[in-house]
């Protein structure tokens, strides 16, 4: 099975940004497929880059790919938010949002109240306050994934993020 492995690395490295079609295992591919689905507002895809693709608006999760499955599960599932706030504006505007960037006077958000979410940029005196947003739900959460759905995300997660081509079962995430 070594071969293939290298067949597959290879082929990803000759193609930059991830090409059109995907090649890879099929648990993968199927991860894939959901990952990054346009057409709906949950997928993972619309906030979090992966393999060269999506938005980065959530962390980076190649970050965990390298836990047992398990604990990316818990991660996925997880209600407790780490990063995401409530940003009161002076105008006296709430949003719900993920901090981008901050470079001098400027600092920008993703609003998370939008599908999917909004780039806002603003002036850091625009900011009355922010606190850690305990009401945040993190869209996979209640996104009706059954575990094969959420083995094959996996599945892709590890492949894009080291190679794996082993891929994640359901048995794993029990
Ligand atoms: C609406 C945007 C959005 C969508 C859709 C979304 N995520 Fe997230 N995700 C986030 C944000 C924002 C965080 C950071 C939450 C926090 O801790 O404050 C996050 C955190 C995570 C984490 C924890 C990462 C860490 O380093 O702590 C994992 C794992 C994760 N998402 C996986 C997924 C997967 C898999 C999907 C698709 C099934 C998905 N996400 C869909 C926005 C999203």
């Amino acid at each position: 099975m070594v071969k293939p492995l290298i067949v597959v690395a290879s082929a990803l490295l000759a193609a930059p940004a991830f090409a059109q079609e995907f090649s890879g295992p099929p648990a993968a591919k199927r991860g894939y497929e959901i990952f990054h689905n346009a057409e709906k507002a949950s997928s993972c895809g619309n906030c979090h880059a992966l393999g060269g693709k999506g938005l980065a608006v959530g962390p980076d999760l190649s970050r965990l790919a390298r836990l047992n499955p398990r604990g990316i599960k818990i991660a996925i599932l997880a209600t407790r938010t780490q990063y995401v706030q409530s940003v009161r504006l002076k105008s006296g505007e709430t949003f719900t949002g993920m901090e981008k960037s901050k470079e001098g006077d400027t600092i920008e958000y993703y609003d998370l109240g939008k599908q999917p979410p909004e780039l806002r940029k603003f002036a850091k005196s625009d900011i009355a306050s922010t606190q850690d947003n305990a009401s945040w739900k993190h869209p996979a959460e209640g996104g009706g994934y059954t575990p094969q759905q959420l083995a094959d995300i996996m599945s892709y997660i590890r492949f894009a993020s080291y190679g794996d081509t082993k891929g994640v079962s359901p048995e794993d995430i029990e």
